[in-house]
């Protein structure tokens, strides 16, 4: 079983890809997390940024392991635990070089499908349920106002000893929003088979609560019939 969630930045989508995978007892992908360990890797090892074959290359050999622990997942590349630089503000800076290629994206996507042979997943991204998982028993679409998700990103910041001001966040958010909808390849966007959650004015288990709710009517709740 693959769920898909997708959605704009900070719109919480790990978080609750993570509490969602724990309550259905599946695993969570955060291919966030492997573009975010792609981009970390080729800044490290110098490749020319700017050659989409080298890239492609990184992104189909670099050896990417989402370990889950307690708390969430820990993210090794080449066997070294990436999990805090790869949220540095050079990887988020440069992640475009190297989600905008499709050939990368092609690399990856053919990644995400292999670990979804191997086990049932909460698969969360842009591209989930559009290009990746077309076919996903249930496709969720997690969104939130500007100005909330621009809040959750601010409170996380302070939450690393970093203070923004909102607008300053709010602008920044929306120019990750406008990337990430406009690439030619895995662009961002909401189909008509998707369910969208506006979690605007909702708590995370709320969130959850929705979702486990859908599968549920859907009959697809692990453990029943
Ligand atoms: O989810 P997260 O903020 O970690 O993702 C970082 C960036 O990786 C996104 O802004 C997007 O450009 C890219 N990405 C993507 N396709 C995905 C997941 C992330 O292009 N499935």
């Amino acid at each position: 079983m693959v769920i898909t969630l997708d959605g704009p930045a900070a719109a919480g989508k790990s978080t609750v890809a993570r509490r969602l995978a724990g309550r259905l007892g599946v695993r969570y992908l955060d291919t966030g997390a492997m573009y975010r360990a792609v981009t970390h890797e080729a800044l490290r090892s110098g490749v020319d940024m700017d050659d989409p074959e080298q890239l492609a290359r990184l992104a189909r050999r670099t050896r990417i392991e989402l370990r889950p622990d307690g708390r969430g997942l820990r993210v090794f590349c080449e066997g070294r635990d990436v999990t805090d630089e790869i949220r540095s503000p050079e990887v988020t800076a440069n992640i475009y070089r190297v989600a905008d290629r499709p050939e990368v994206r092609q690399a990856l996507r053919a990644r995400q499908r292999e670990f979804a042979r191997r086990c049932d997943l909460v698969a969360e991204g842009r591209d989930q349920g559009t290009e990746v998982f077309p076919d996903a028993e249930v496709k969720f679409f997690l969104d939130a106002s500007l100005e909330e998700r621009a809040r959750r990103r601010q409170r996380d910041l302070r939450a690393d000893g970093c203070e923004a001001a909102l607008d300053e966040v709010m602008a920044q958010v929306a120019r990750r929003d406008a990337r990430d909808s406009s690439r030619p390849v895995g662009a961002l966007r909401r189909l008509d088979d998707m369910v969208l959650i506006d979690s605007t004015k909702m708590a995370v288990d709320e969130v959850v609560e929705a979702m486990v709710a859908e599968i549920e009517r859907r009959g697809l709740m692990p453990g029943r019939t």
